[in-house]
């Protein structure tokens, strides 16, 4: 259970609609210790910013040894290096400042997490050796729109999923304009917007809650309907649950908006497999090649790299020569341009249950090889590709 300490009604009220859910508010500090007494599972514990500073301290250096696996989050007006100081010394967690709601959720999520790392480490020794399984994440992407991206994720999932061998989810992370669910003709009950008053906490049972299962072996995690609350969904929520997601499936499909955002940034640095796609016109390809040296500089390997051409066949004026010196990477394969697509779209069924000969549906099912036959089993853990930080900030 979240207790949680604030002495003024106002800020109190701001503060549980910031962290959700039914956290337990004390009336003063003695009150907060005798809860923590009563319950041996409390994990987390937040310290309003109109708590008298020294007390807050005296309290997280009590509870520092009695109780490791108690986290402290300290929220201030102003948070300044001797207030940092005085609180890590108490062994305060983390201190964030009262207005960063965002902040306090992420900060509150992590806390929870060396919590749990910290009670497992207590009760018994864990089979440390024993890796957590993984399915492996695959996120489609191009830099320009109507590249083919939720058409390929839509195929894909169906291939990975092979009739219900394999479990996939297909995660719409379009969060203003998704294609999924009206490409899978499903009406989402509930979206990745959902997810929003459970951030810090979520877990499998919270992911299932969110899903729309679409065939056997796939379900689907939806944008909002409504674009506007796609805001609501951010880079640490969308990374909270593709972590999960990732435990919980073999195969996660990530479909893209048209541009790097935040969200995107997340799914990629949990990928293993980037599908990059681009259509046979210098504006896109271009694109391709602005996102190939992005990727370049976030380190992400060239090998994970599935590099598409679709619409290849289209007549442009363009020919392989031409492409291949604006895009000066090995482009994997070639998808023609058939009507096929735009067909089994407006039906609200992908060309790969109903037309799996189709030379769209054979590329894909190459891509779904590459990935399945690549040298580690599904479920094996598969480490993150990124390695450099990077962040986009709104307006740059
Ligand atoms: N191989 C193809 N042959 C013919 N039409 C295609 C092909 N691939 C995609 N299309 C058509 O191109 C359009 C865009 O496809 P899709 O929605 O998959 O692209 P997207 O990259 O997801 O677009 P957005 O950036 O808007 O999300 C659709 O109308 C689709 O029918
Ligand atoms: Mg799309």
């Amino acid at each position: 259970m979240t207790l949680y300490y604030e002495p003024l009604p106002d800020r109190a009220r701001t503060l549980v609609e910031i962290l959700g859910g039914q956290p337990h508010g004390a009336a003063d500090l003695a009150e907060l210790a005798a809860l923590v007494r009563a319950d041996p599972g409390a994990q987390l514990v937040i310290l309003g910013s109109s708590v008298n500073l020294a007390e807050a301290v005296t309290f997280a250096a009590q509870h520092r040894l009695t109780r490791p696996t108690l986290g402290v989050v300290l929220l201030r007006d102003h948070v300044d290096v001797a207030v940092l100081a005085e609180a890590l010394r108490a062994g305060i967690r983390e201190v964030i400042n009262a207005g960063d709601s965002h902040g306090i959720r992420a900060a509150c999520g992590r806390s929870l997490e060396v919590s749990h790392q910290l009670a497992l480490g207590g009760v018994a020794p864990q089979p440390a050796a024993a890796p957590v399984k993984e399915g492996r994440l695959v996120t489609v992407f191009a830099g320009k729109g109507g590249c083919g991206k939720s058409t390929v994720a839509t195929n894909l999932a169906v291939a990975l999923a092979d009739g219900g061998k394999h479990r996939v989810c297909l995660v719409d992370l379009d969060l203003t304009f998704g294609d999924v669910a009206i490409m899978l003709q499903l009406v989402p009950k509930r979206s990745l917007a959902d997810a929003v008053p459970m951030t810090g906490r979520l877990d499998e049972t919270g992911i299932r809650s969110l899903v729309t299962p679409y065939a056997p072996g796939i379900d689907t995690l939806l944008a909002p309907p409504a674009p506007a609350d796609g805001e609501r969904v951010g880079r640490e929520l969308v990374s909270e649950i593709l972590k999960i997601v990732k435990r919980m499936y073999d195969y996660v499909v990530v479909d893209t908006p048209p541009f790097f955002s935040d969200q995107v940034l997340a799914a990629l640095d949990l990928s293993q497999w980037y599908i990059l796609l681009a259509t046979p016109d210098i504006p896109a390809l271009k694109n391709l090649r602005l996102t190939l040296d992005m990727f370049d500089l976030l380190e992400y390997p060239t090998s994970q790299r599935i590099i598409v051409l679709n619409r290849s066949d289209s007549q442009v004026g363009l020919t392989h020569a031409d492409i291949d010196r604006v895009v000066r990477a090995p482009i994997a394969g070639r998808v023609p341009s058939t009507r096929d697509v735009p067909v089994s779209i407006n039906r609200g069924v992908p060309l790969m249950v109903d037309s799996p000969n189709n030379p769209v549906s054979r590329y894909i099912r190459e891509i779904q090889a590459r990935i399945q036959t690549a040298a580690q089993p599904a479920g094996a853990p598969v480490e993150p590709a990124r390695r450099r930080a990077f962040s986009l900030r709104r307006g740059r």
